[in-house]
């Protein structure tokens, strides 16, 4: 992987093309190798190899080097995947099916049927991200800004004793659910037969969306909540001597998809 250039990680697998549309790779530098682009770009390399090689099925998650960058590293990277998501992805599966619905007229009907699940499913997305980026978010950078600052604030005193991890993890199990059903839906569209060009182009779509959501909700799940899990615990402990863990009774070590 560290020698590696990123063509020839998008020839081995389309998925990596989500990665560098994601980072604004420019084109010219596809050829060039991994590392030279980071340097170029003033990426962090060593976050940029650990987040490629979650997209590596031969190799385990890397829950472990990803746990070694700060939350605000996390973040950063987490915020420039909502946008991505919600200004090129999003639009770009709309556009797909319109375009199907246009072009294949016998499935007309059933094409209404999807746009709706989709239209359904692209809401509760946003209002999951909108929550994210103007609930959990800021909360999360209000306690790095206690952390810097090291002082008692007592509004985040007080968000720290009503935000609920659970609440957070429960939201994303949906969004999972949803779209398990935007696939199911799309491919009982497929006749046994050769689908066509249009629709396999959306499936291939709506799959590597399904894969890039679920290593999008791994890295908030299980590396992002539990570092802000123990951050809540070491501040809630500073200002009131007591573990958050034990007095708000959060399941750290039950995080599950
Ligand atoms: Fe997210
Ligand atoms: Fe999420």
């Amino acid at each position: 992987m560290r020698n590696k250039t990123f063509k020839e990680l998008i020839e081995n697998n389309r998925i990596y093309q989500n990665f560098t549309d994601k980072l604004d790779i420019p084109q010219a530098y596809y050829s060039l190798p991994v590392k030279t682009v980071c340097q170029k770009m003033d990426l962090n390399s060593d976050l940029i190899f650990a987040l490629l090689s979650s997209y590596d099925d031969a190799s385990d998650f890397p829950m472990v080097e990803l746990t070694c960058f700060s939350i605000a590293e996390i973040l950063n990277y987490l915020k420039l995947t909502h946008s991505f998501y919600l200004k090129k992805k999003l639009p770009e599966i709309e556009q797909s099916i319109k375009h199907l619905s246009n072009s294949q007229y016998e499935l007309y009907k059933q094409l209404q049927v999807l746009c709706i699940i989709f239209s359904n499913y692209r809401k509760k997305l946003e209002e999951h991200i909108y929550y994210e980026e103007n609930t959990l978010i800021p909360y999360i950078e209000g306690l790095l800004n206690v952390t810097i600052e090291n002082t008692f604030r007592s509004d985040i005193y007080d968000a720290l004793k009503v935000f609920s991890t659970e609440a957070f993890i429960h939201n994303h199990h949906e969004m999972e659910t949803e779209l398990q059903k935007l696939r199911k839906a799309i491919l009982n569209y497929s006749n046994p037969g050769k689908p066509p060009m249009a629709l396999s182009i959306l499936m291939l779509q709506i799959n590597h969306f399904d894969i890039e959501l679920g290593k999008h909700a791994i890295i908030e799940d299980y590396v992002l909540i539990p570092k802000v899990v123990e951050l809540e615990d070491s501040l809630f402990n500073k200002i009131s001597g007591k573990s958050i863990l034990n007095s708000k009774n959060k399941k750290c070590v039950n995080i599950k998809h």
